[in-house]
């Protein structure tokens, strides 16, 4: 797995407590190639072997940044993954209709799936070697597209999403000027069975949805698959380009 990567490879992954984090985790730790793992979480996970683990929360970029710092001390990073999101939470779930619309819970949730993310982005980004070859990879998911929207709703989780892809093609254009060899991507897990989608698996067509361990690898296979010249691009668990 990940042969896109040099032997030895270090990997991070910011939210390994998740469904689709955990799966990440048994992946890489499984993976005799990749010689460091770091797990991150609000808690701290359990560590062995390889693995170390450290806190941050999204909301912290004091945690992130201490994080970042921590894990350069061991040296250079090669894979970055962003396994967070939202979609529900104890008091709200996605929108229907633009009468549900509430700025406490959009500042929530642009606060989990854009800004979080984009300060790790901001503190990891520079974890990456120069010299060698590279991935950050943060989660997003398909209803993040616009040309790709046809149903509607789920309005702050959608224009979140949307938002993280756009810096994902920032950040990919500023971190190929310094280095050459990586990759800034967005990935959609399909729908997989994790507390985010529970809610709303009812429709979910028959083999349609996922386990985290199945979505997890056939992202790796699709991250393992990319070169440099196709920085700043949505990929699907399937390795199709997901259009903005
Ligand atoms: N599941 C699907 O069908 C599906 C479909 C499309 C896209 N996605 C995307 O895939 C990603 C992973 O989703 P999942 O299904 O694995 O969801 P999940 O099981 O609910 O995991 C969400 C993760 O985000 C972390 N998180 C939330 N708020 C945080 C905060 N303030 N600070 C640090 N971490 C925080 C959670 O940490 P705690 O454990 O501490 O809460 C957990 O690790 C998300 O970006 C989601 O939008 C999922």
């Amino acid at each position: 797995m990940l042969e896109n990567l040099p032997d030895n490879f270090r990997a991070v992954i910011f939210g390994a407590s998740g469904g689709i984090g955990a799966a990440f985790r048994r992946a890489l730790e499984e993976d005799g190639r990749c010689a460091a793992l770091y797990v991150g979480g609000r808690q701290l996970l359990e560590e062995g072997g390889k693995t170390r683990s450290f806190t941050f929360d999204l909301t912290d970029e004091a945690s992130i940044a201490a994080s970042a710092e921590m894990i350069g001390e061991g040296g250079q990073v090669h894979l970055v993954l962003v396994p967070t999101g939202i979609l529900h939470g104890k008091d709200f779930g996605p929108e229907r209709s633009w009468r549900e619309l509430n700025a406490e819970t959009m500042t929530v949730v642009f606060a989990i799936n854009t800004i979080g993310p984009a300060l790790i982005a901001k503190h990891a980004l520079e974890l990456l070697p120069r010299d060698e070859p590279s991935i950050f990879a943060a989660l997003s998911a398909r209803v993040g597209s616009i040309g790709d929207n046809s149903l509607g709703g789920w309005h702050s989780y959608r224009a979140s999403k949307a938002a993280l892809n756009m810096l994902i093609r920032n950040f990919s254009i500023e971190l190929k000027r310094k280095k050459k060899q990586s990759l800034c991507v967005s990935l959609h897990p399909g729908t997989v069975d994790t507390g985010l989608s529970e809610p709303f698996q009812r429709g979910v067509p028959e083999g349609k949805l996922f386990t985290p361990d199945y979505s997890a690898r056939q992202l790796l296979s699709v991250l393992c698959e990319l070169t440099p010249d196709q920085t700043g691009q949505s990929f699907a668990w399937d390795g199709q380009v997901i259009e903005w």
